[in-house]
């Protein structure tokens, strides 16, 4: 069975993502690092360790990571995004289990233990900023080079950003760990807004929660219905984060993938676009696996049956 490590910042939709994985039944998760971005570091931790506990799985570790973006000491939480994710990253939802700790361990040390002992069995997938991907990176390219898959929720190519008009959020909030994870010569899948903005939840996805009554059920509604409502420009709420990581475990899933070379602008207004290095069509330097389309109606599916499963346990 394949090993999974979700980077989060929980974030409502990658509460989701978590949520959906412990739905799945051929994947099995050996951790969740975290880093901020939807919220500050701690608040993702809470977050995370709340989410796993109400879904029977408090014994999957929480490694804490990034608190800043490379080269910065501090960093705050915009009112656009408590807009979107809620004043406390959640949908302002509230769970009860404060006793549960994180583990003591880094998230990029772990990440680099997990390369060593699962490597080709092993799919990391990036659904924050890519701190703490560069950071492992950093310490142990030869052990992060030994992964089967390395995927990343982030970039727009094709498509407007969504913090800014070039910007995708994951690639904004720390375009130097993202321009030194994309240069590091590693095998790299990228699933952008391209696709994830064509993955929308509305009512009718999410209203099957409503006819389960376990605690864990309603806050999950809660919290997706709190993001399909909130998130701005788009209507509905956008799965990122579990298109992401089904598209990881599945790349079936995304029916146009384009093999190219990326950069990340560092500067200026358009600070986190994602561009070409080259021209499209030449083959040779690319370093990324890019989603143009996906079939949304199976991602959907897959993600609503898993939804239910992780729900429905007892209390
Ligand atoms: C990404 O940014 C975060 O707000 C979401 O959780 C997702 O990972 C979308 O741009
Ligand atoms: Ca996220």
């Amino acid at each position: 069975m394949k090993k999974l490590i979700l980077d989060v910042d929980t974030g409502i939709d990658d509460a989701l993502a978590i949520a959906m994985v412990l739905g799945m039944e051929d994947v099995s998760l050996a951790g969740v690092t975290v880093v901020f971005g939807n919220t500050y570091l701690s608040y993702a931790v809470r977050n995370t360790l709340d989410v796993l506990c109400e879904l029977g799985h408090p014994e999957i570790g929480v490694y804490p990571g990034a608190e800043y973006p490379w080269g910065q000491n501090d960093w705050l939480v915009s009112d656009h995004l408590k807009v979107i994710h809620g004043n406390n990253g959640v949908g302002n939802v509230s769970f009860k289990y404060n006793q549960r700790k994180p583990k003591n361990q880094s998230a990029c040390d772990f990440m680099i233990e997990a390369a060593k002992k699962y490597k080709e069995e092993l799919i990391i997938v990036n659904l924050g900023p890519l701190t703490n991907l560069a950071n492992a990176i950093n310490k142990n390219r030869e052990a992060m080079s030994l992964c089967g898959t390395i995927a990343i929720m982030g970039g727009a190519l094709t498509v407007k950003g969504n913090i800014t008009p070039y910007a995708e959020a994951n690639i904004f909030n720390d375009p130097a760990a993202a321009k030194y994870v994309m240069e590091s010569g590693l095998d790299l899948t990228m699933i952008g807004l391209d696709v994830t903005l064509k993955t929308v939840i509305m009512e009718d996805d999410i209203s099957f929660l409503k006819e389960i009554t376990t605690v864990a059920s309603k806050h999950i509604y809660d919290m997706a219905y709190y993001y399909y409502v909130n998130e701005e420009g788009v209507l509905g709420g956008a799965m990122h984060d579990p298109l992401a990581v089904a598209a990881a475990i599945d790349p079936s899933l995304i029916t146009k993938w384009h093999d190219i070379s990326l950069e990340v602008w560092q500067n200026g207004p358009g600070v986190g676009r994602i561009v070409t290095t080259g021209d499209m069509l030449v083959k040779p330097n690319k370093n990324v696996r890019y989603a143009l389309d996906v079939n949304s109606e199976s991602f959907k599916k897959r993600f609503k049956e898993a939804l239910r499963k992780a729900v429905n346990r007892p209390e």
